[in-house]
């Protein structure tokens, strides 16, 4: 099918390549002329591990190409999906600007029945209002159907989850639209679910914020762990082994970051309150996840006996392993805290140090985690990067002041750790301590 993607951001741009890999037509569409050259060149704007391969590849066989105007790329098109930034405004209700001005640019371009995919997370009753703007812009209402097929790739693995995704959902006023986008997929082998339109947008919102809440339940489980001597990745372990909890998304941690938990779980309870309901519930998720990273850093700034004119080094800046974004990453409000009571911060990230110098540009950026240490009155990781799991710790130690860690990410066996002469912190879990004679 001849398909046109709105945006190119994240969502926008793996849609994007991944339709042209299932033997589709795309053309996306971004009005940043200068990232439009930059995609044309096969070279990606985001981090994505497999998807500047699959970009060349992509336009390599012309089955892929970006351009400015959304004019030129959906006439004639089958299926144009809206992929554009919702960001939330100040009450956290999503800002919809971006979608309405897409959306009637569409319409004015409609040359043949359409159907307009929405995949931005967007409060329940958009799809509607969509259709609404298509309307007052011109198009007859018998030209155009709306869909909703919210996206559920994670950052990091955006690639892998677009070609393989858990499920696809398709939320439509006429279920031939529906089925319509059945065809557009049928080469991925997953279930797809049809459902109505505002049902569909539910699905998003309910599938993330059942997320932050699973997260938020272990890191709440965490504080009791570290006050009652139980340890939280076996508390975890025991629990998802029922299928009826499942395993996934119960690693206690400093609290969940990046462009979309946190976006999400404020807009649902935006939403619940339009439609009169209080989601007390959720807020408790938010608040958790807020105290989580208040109360780690509280611990690191007593043990070291306050920040100021120490020096910590800070392993990991991205929201979470694999990505470069620093969208709501736990590391800035961790190295906030710190340099505001006076500490220093040296900090290394293998892939977000460039996002990271526009918010810090004062920090001391490290080419590796050993060069952070050096001097360190403690070394604190901040990200589950894979790489910080096999540091070598003795080295490690070597380099610092003092060798105290705190693992925000229970990266770290503590065995390890205390083998190194390490004084070990971690979350959920009790601190343990140096070995007699390991010194500093
Ligand atoms: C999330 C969802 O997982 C995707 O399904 C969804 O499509 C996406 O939002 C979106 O709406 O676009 P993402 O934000 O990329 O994906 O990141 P996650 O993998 O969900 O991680 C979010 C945060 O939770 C990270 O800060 C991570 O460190 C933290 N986390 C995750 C934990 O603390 N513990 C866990 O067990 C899992």
């Amino acid at each position: 099918m001849k398909v046109a993607v709105v945006g190119t951001g994240y969502v926008g741009l793996v849609t994007g390549v991944v339709l042209a890999e299932l033997g589709h037509d795309v053309t996306c569409v971004d009005r940043d002329k200068k990232k439009v050259d930059m995609i044309n060149s096969g070279i990606s704007p985001i981090y994505e591990v497999g998807l500047e391969e699959l970009l060349k590849r992509m336009l390599l066989e012309q089955r892929f190409r970006v351009i400015t105007s959304i004019a030129d790329a959906t006439k004639a098109c089958d299926v144009v999906f809206i992929a554009v930034g919702t960001p939330p405004g100040e009450d956290g209700t999503p800002d919809l600007t971006a979608v309405k001005i897409v959306a009637q640019e569409i319409a004015r371009n409609i040359e043949k029945p359409t159907i307009v995919v929405n995949k931005s997370t967007v409060p329940v009753g958009t799809g509607d209002l969509v259709e609404q703007f298509m309307i007052d812009a011109g198009v007859p209402a018998n030209m155009v159907d709306i869909v909703s097929s919210p996206e559920f790739l994670r950052e990091g693995t955006a690639v892998a989850d677009a070609q393989k995704p858990y499920r696809l959902v398709f939320g439509a006023k006429r279920r031939e639209a529906a089925i319509r986008l059945v065809e557009l997929y049928a080469a991925q082998e997953c279930p797809m679910y049809i459902t109505d339109l505002r049902s569909a947008e539910l699905i998003k919102y309910a599938s993330n914020c059942f997320l932050a809440m699973k997260i938020s339940y272990i890191n709440a489980l965490s504080q009791i762990c570290e006050q009652c001597g139980a340890n939280i990745a076996d508390v975890a372990k025991g629990m998802g082994a029922d299928e009826r909890i499942g395993k996934a998304f119960l690693n206690a941690g400093l609290g969940w970051g990046g462009s979309c938990l946190p976006k999400d779980t404020m807009g649902l309870v935006s939403v619940a309150k339009d439609f009169g309901y209080d989601f007390g519930l959720l807020k408790a998720v938010i608040d958790v996840n807020e105290d989580q990273t208040q109360r780690f850093v509280d611990r690191i700034e007593s043990r070291i006996g306050g920040f100021s004119g120490k020096t910590i080094g800070v392993l990991g800046l991205a929201f979470k392993g694999n990505t470069d974004d620093i969208r709501d990453s736990k590391a800035l409000v961790v190295i906030d805290r710190i340099l505001k009571t006076g500490g220093n911060v040296r900090a290394y990230d293998p892939a977000a140090m460039e996002n990271t110098k526009a918010e810090f540009p004062d920090i001391t950026y490290c080419h590796n985690g050993y060069e952070v240490a050096e001097r360190a009155d403690c070394v604190v990781i901040v990200t589950e990067w894979r790489e910080f799991a096999s540091l070598d710790l003795v080295k490690l130690g070597q380099a610092m002041k003092n060798r105290v860690l705190f693992d925000g990410r229970r990266l770290i066996a503590a065995e390890f750790a205390q083998r190194a002469g390490f004084e070990y912190h971690t979350i959920g879990q009790q601190t343990v301590a140096k070995t007699v004679g390991s010194g500093d």
